[in-house]
């Protein structure tokens, strides 16, 4: 079976590494390319690095267009403009996975406080499936609609996954120190991301206001059945990729913890998942081997009562694109690994 795909917001850093991932797998074959780019163009004449591997043509954004040219649609675009497209793509029987904020929040008062505008559909919200494989996997299967998730909510929810669903660690405070890189901004110019700024040094940005906080608080709570206090301070590191976040968080009272029992306990909850990897005690996880690939790495310590989590994960890939074709693999019943590993 050869599934027709589509990539809306080609030209930016995810749909980029769409791309890249997609021509790569047996089973899918890349029919459209999309961006607002007037004058359509060989790809591989905006991207050299593409030239031997593809002869595919970046078009001009036009939904009905990408609705006759695919089966599935990838959206890279910017929040706002996904919902936009979603409602015509979802009645055109199309399967969407969208990589945008649009579709992640339930509460669309908090959409529109984080987001700074008022959410347009609000039915598709409803039937959209937050796409973690590790915690909705069977959901994935039958959805037509993914809300890929943000790429600090997926290091910070898939750290903090088995101490709160097994009831091992207090709900809050879960204190969230989280790095990225600057591609996880996105392509835009502006003055904060010049080479110029970001080299040589070292910020935080947005603190404890950041819209991935509520989020990883949406889905926290989801898994374990209690409301999650997140604190969440996010700071800007002058590399072009990776997110790495150290997660402090309390044993419940009178249940002191190893590190020892906690990496066992981590080793067996996700023993079968494919993409995360548990480091040994005393072993913690690096930007340079998340590089890349599709992996989150988590390592563990635990002293008494406090337990700290640090996971890595590389942005563009489990943090956003690789996800999204991990997504795409379980849509379709291909194995979940394709293309990924
Ligand atoms: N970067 C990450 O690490 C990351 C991780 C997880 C999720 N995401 C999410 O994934 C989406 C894409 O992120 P990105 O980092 O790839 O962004 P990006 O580099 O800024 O790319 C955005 C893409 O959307 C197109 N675009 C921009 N404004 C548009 C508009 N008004 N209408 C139609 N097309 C428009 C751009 O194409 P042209 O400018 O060529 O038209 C470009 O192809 C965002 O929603 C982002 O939040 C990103």
């Amino acid at each position: 079976m050869t599934i027709r795909v589509g990539i809306v917001g080609a030209t930016g850093y995810a749909g980029e590494a769409l791309l890249d991932i997609l021509l790569r797998h047996p089973s899918a074959a890349v029919t459209g390319v999309y961006s607002r780019n007037e004058n359509p163009r060989p790809f591989a004449e905006i991207f050299p690095r593409f030239k031997g591997r593809t002869g595919i043509i970046c078009s001009r954004l036009d939904v009905k267009k990408i609705a006759e040219d695919t089966d599935v649609v990838f959206l890279s675009l910017p929040h706002t403009v996904s919902m936009e497209l979603v409602p015509y793509l979802m009645k055109a029987g199309k399967k969407v996975i969208d990589l945008s904020a649009d579709y992640r929040l339930h509460d669309l008062a908090v959409y529109q406080r984080f987001y700074n505008v008022k959410h347009t559909d609000a039915r598709n919200v409803k039937q959209a499936v937050y796409g973690l494989p590790e915690l909705y996997r069977a959901k994935i299967k039958t959805a037509g609609l993914i809300a890929n998730p943000g790429c600090y909510p997926t290091a910070a929810i898939l750290a903090l996954f088995p101490l709160l669903a097994l009831g091992v660690a207090e709900h809050s405070p879960l204190i969230i120190d989280a790095k990225s890189g600057v591609s996880g901004a996105g392509k835009k110019l502006t003055e904060e991301m010049m080479f110029s700024e970001v080299y040589d040094d070292f910020k935080a940005y947005k603190v404890n206001v950041h819209q991935h906080a509520p989020e990883i608080n949406q889905e926290l709570t989801r898994v374990s059945g209690k409301k999650t206090g997140v604190i969440f301070v996010p700071h800007l590191l002058p590399l072009a990729r990776g997110i790495l976040e150290t997660i402090y968080l309390r044993s419940l009272p009178g249940q002191k913890r190893s590190t020892g029992s906690l990496v066992s306990l981590y080793k067996k909850f996700y023993k079968t998942e494919p993409f995360v990897r548990i480091k040994d005690a005393g072993s913690f996880p690096r930007l340079k081997e998340t590089a890349g690939t599709n992996f989150c790495d988590i390592g563990i310590q635990a002293d008494g009562a406090d337990i700290i989590v640090i996971s890595a994960i590389d942005n563009l890939i489990k943090g956003a694109a690789g996800q999204a074709v991990q997504n795409f693999n379980i849509m379709y019943g291909f194995p979940e690994t394709t293309a990924l590993l």
